[in-house]
């Protein structure tokens, strides 16, 4: 039986976080404070969770973090699961977020392992406003390298995401148009989300859809490419068909209705929403010695409980406890 919740939508998206542990401090995700508690389990415990959630439709398997590529043993990882064989008796598309920072040295070995699709977290094209949102200097050289060593090891296509802050980098629209263009990345906008440990989130600091497709139409026209349904991203190119811009509008445009995914964070727990107030302790059922089956029908009664929809920005809402970096982006 395939994964789907009792509001009728298919999961077929699992994110695995493999470790919450990241080298950058971003302003939209951490504290710029040390001290917080990180875990991670063995590479074998996440390999037979993804195994059993593949096992039950899962047919697309990204691997994030905290930054999934300080993991020692990624390479391996992703081989091992693409070894897997979805419902259907395909390899899993694999793939992975991360900051760029170590991808310069591993597109290539984490292509020929398997890893079909990278998608990078830039949030401008400037090494000094970089150098800010990140909280880490001379970032900009090493993202920009492993932008560039993705594309070449064909980890396509090779995206970009930028979360934008105002009073950080609004005024960097035009110029990551540019980049999609120079670079043949797309370049996906997403709105910012309450999920950052420190509570700097404000409806107005929020760019939305609308201001980044206006700042866009300034550049050049832009016209709208077409979606898939479960696609979190609207995409758009130029008058001229050079470029693509991707916006995720999670704040003004939620796109609940179409999730079909679910996350594992790095210490094993199901999380069925970014904005979930619970976590559902897999791996320590696995721990307890539950088998495969149990598991999978465990895996089966937490889906059927997926929230809704998230409240952003409504009077109730409750921020989770966990921020991005202790769920997996
Ligand atoms: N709001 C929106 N996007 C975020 N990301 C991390 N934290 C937030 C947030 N609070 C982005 C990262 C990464 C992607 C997985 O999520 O930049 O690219």
């Amino acid at each position: 039986m395939r994964l789907r919740d009792k509001h009728g939508r298919d999961i077929t998206d699992l994110r695995v976080s493999i470790t919450d542990r990241c080298n950058y401090k971003c302003v939209y995700c951490r504290t710029g404070n040390e001290g917080a508690v990180y875990s991670e389990l063995p590479f074998a415990d996440y390999l037979r969770m993804v195994r059993i959630f593949v096992g039950q439709g899962i047919e697309k398997v990204r691997l994030t973090g905290g930054e999934p590529l300080l993991r020692g043993g990624i390479v391996e990882f992703v081989r091992s699961i693409a070894q897997l064989r979805t419902l259907s008796g395909e390899t899993p598309d694999i793939a992975v977020t991360t900051n760029g920072h170590l991808l310069a040295e591993m597109a290539q070995p984490l292509k020929d392992a398997g890893l079909k699709r990278a998608t990078i977290s830039m949030d401008a094209v400037d090494a000094e406003k970089f150098a800010r949102i990140t909280r880490v200097a001379n970032g900009y050289d090493n993202v920009l390298a492993g932008i560039r060593a993705a594309k070449r090891a064909g980890l396509e296509p090779v995206k970009v995401n930028c979360v934008l802050l105002r009073g950080f980098n609004e005024d960097q629209i035009m110029e990551f148009a540019r980049f999609s263009r120079e670079e043949g990345v797309v370049v996906r906008f997403i709105e910012f989300m309450p999920l950052e440990e420190d509570r700097v989130w404000t409806k107005e600091i929020v760019v939305t859809m609308d201001e980044i497709l206006e700042k866009l139409n300034q550049f050049r026209p832009v016209r709208q490419l077409p979606n898939t349904p479960s696609e979190t991203a609207r995409r758009y190119t130029f008058d001229d068909g050079l470029g693509e811009i991707g916006i995720i509008a999670p704040v003004s445009h939620p796109f609940c209705g179409h999730c079909s995914r679910v996350r594992l964070t790095s210490d094993g727990k199901i999380r069925t929403c970014l904005f979930s107030l619970f976590d559902h302790d897999l791996a320590g059922r696995m721990h307890q010695g539950a088998d495969d089956s149990a598991l999978a029908e465990y895996i089966h009664s937490v889906i059927g409980q997926k929230e809704v929809r998230h409240h952003i920005g409504e009077p109730g809402f409750v921020k989770p406890s966990r921020s991005m970096v202790h769920i997996g982006g």
